[in-house]
């Protein structure tokens, strides 16, 4: 049995199997409809999700599968004290695989260590992010045809972005990859990112701090949002909040092929007035998200088709 905690958790030929598995689930949904029939997922949700919950929950139901679950941490019985092992001793006997997400680092990995179904880690605390890592991949290599020779930009949020640190660990596996961080000082990449996994792999990158400085070199922009909810001191995040906003002034310094990514939710910094842009690619990747999770899901059921 086999759980996903991290990209990591998947070789390189693994993922482009679980990738042309998704783009073939996009081109023909009908041959899957009932390749999940009679099983379940459960949705351990310790902290609020609109995309991850949802788009679970839509891939187990395109697939045939039926979902139950919790939202929050408040409508569980976590409320009353209850364990993270505990739980999905419970889940184990309802369901046949489980997305869990917790405010906790390494919470899903406790709960894989005692599970009887697969733990798909669906985001923990600042930590990883491994499916929305999945949607990003699965989005730049249908839209852009490839996962090397890039240049990427990560702006916003790098420290609490956990998005951003799987999203870096994923891609340095590939060649030619080269990144470009945007963010204010107080929100750069945690040192383990920059030491252990750019400098160890000799992965080219630059931390700037002016948006407008790295747009023209961009082949992609992976925008983020600040991550309130990480922040010790409501000052710090208000004063952070609006560091950076994208809007069509600033895209006007980008390439006619520049891509421009975000895991979502935004708050203000991409401007509405970028989402009719050709190059705003961020509601399609939500869209892939949902065909990835149906692939991750077939694969760690060993569902062959
Ligand atoms: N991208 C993402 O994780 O969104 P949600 O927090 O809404 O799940």
């Amino acid at each position: 049995m086999r759980h996903l905690m991290s990209p990591l958790d998947l070789t390189v030929e693994e993922l482009d199997q679980l990738l042309d598995l998704a783009n073939d689930i996009e081109r023909n949904p009908e041959k899957y409809a009932h390749t999940c029939d009679g099983k379940r997922l459960a949705t351990l949700f310790y902290e609020p999700s609109t995309r991850t919950r949802l788009s679970f929950e839509a891939a187990m139901m395109n697939l045939g599968g039926k979902v139950l679950g919790f939202s929050s941490a408040a409508s569980s019985s976590a409320a009353k004290g209850e364990s993270v092992s505990d739980t999905i001793r419970m889940a184990s006997c309802y369901a046949d695989i489980c997305a869990m997400r917790h405010p906790k680092e390494g919470a899903p990995l406790v709960a894989s260590m005692v599970s009887r179904i697969p733990v798909i880690n669906a985001g923990d605390g600042g930590h990883q992010h491994p499916t929305q890592t999945l949607t990003d991949l699965l989005t730049i290599r249908s839209l852009k045809g490839r996962l090397n020779n890039l240049t990427i930009g990560l702006c916003g949020d790098l420290k609490f972005g956990r998005t951003v640190h799987s999203l870096i660990e994923a891609l340095v596996r590939y060649t030619g990859i080269r990144f470009i961080l945007i963010s204010p000082e107080e929100l750069r990449v945690p040192d383990y990112i920059r030491e252990d996994v750019l400098r160890a792999k000799n992965v080219p990158f630059e931390e700037v701090i002016r948006l407008e400085d790295a747009l023209p070199k961009l082949d992609l922009l992976y925008m983020t949002r600040v991550q309130k909810e990480r922040f010790f001191n409501e000052d710090d995040y208000v004063r952070m909040k609006d560091f950076y906003i994208l809007d069509k002034a600033k895209m006007e310094l980008a390439g006619p092929d520049m891509l421009v990514l975000h895991p979502l939710p935004r708050v203000n910094e991409i401007s509405v007035e970028v989402d009719n842009d050709p190059r705003a690619a961020y509601f399609k990747q939500v869209q892939y998200g949902v065909y990835v999770r149906m692939a991750l899901i077939l694969t760690l059921l060993e569902v062959t088709v």
